[in-house]
């Protein structure tokens, strides 16, 4: 299979690939760009370890293909601080120590982002409903919704 050439900007930085069209958007990420933020968890869609934004949108690395990220802006959780200073849904996960292992969490701060993004005050339903395609198996989850709470007054 030959390679495409594709033009990734990745937290505001522009790229130029070649990619073979079976590259999922993760490995790419990961393996070409060396942003290893977005975890491969189940690798088939049902984890969300693997989110990232596109174009501000939540979407799971692992389903996608890189091809079809053409042209699009991306954003991984590297892309999130400003200089030192960390994006206030990070700083909420770390004030409710929202996580044990860390797997799950860039995913979960990027879905929250998009989350609140699209509302910014979302009630809890809307909260565990949205983040529900984001699965922590260290049980979380009373933290997690925590740290969304105080996200919605902060932002
Ligand atoms: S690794 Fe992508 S959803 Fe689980
Ligand atoms: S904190 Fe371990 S999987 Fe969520």
């Amino acid at each position: 299979m030959s390679n495409e050439k594709i033009t990734l900007r990745v937290n505001g930085k522009g790229h130029e690939l070649a990619v073979s069209p079976d590259q999922t958007l993760l490995e790419v990420l990961r393996e070409e760009l060396n942003l290893v933020g977005a975890r491969e968890g189940c690798g088939i869609g049902m984890c969300g370890a693997c989110t990232v934004l596109l174009d501000g949108r939540a979407v799971s690395g692992c389903l996608m293909l890189a091809v079809q990220a053409n042209g699009k802006e991306i954003t991984t959780i590297e892309g999130l601080a400003q200089e030192e200073q960390l994006h206030p849904v990070q700083q909420a996960y770390l004030d409710h120590a929202a996580f044990q292992c860390a797997y799950c969490t860039p995913g979960f701060i990027l879905s929250t982002v998009a989350l609140l993004e699209e509302d910014p005050n979302p009630d809890d339903d809307k909260i565990r409903h949205y983040l529900a395609g984001n699965l922590c198996r260290c049980g979380s989850y009373g933290n997690i919704l925590e740290a969304v709470q105080q996200c919605r007054q902060d932002i």
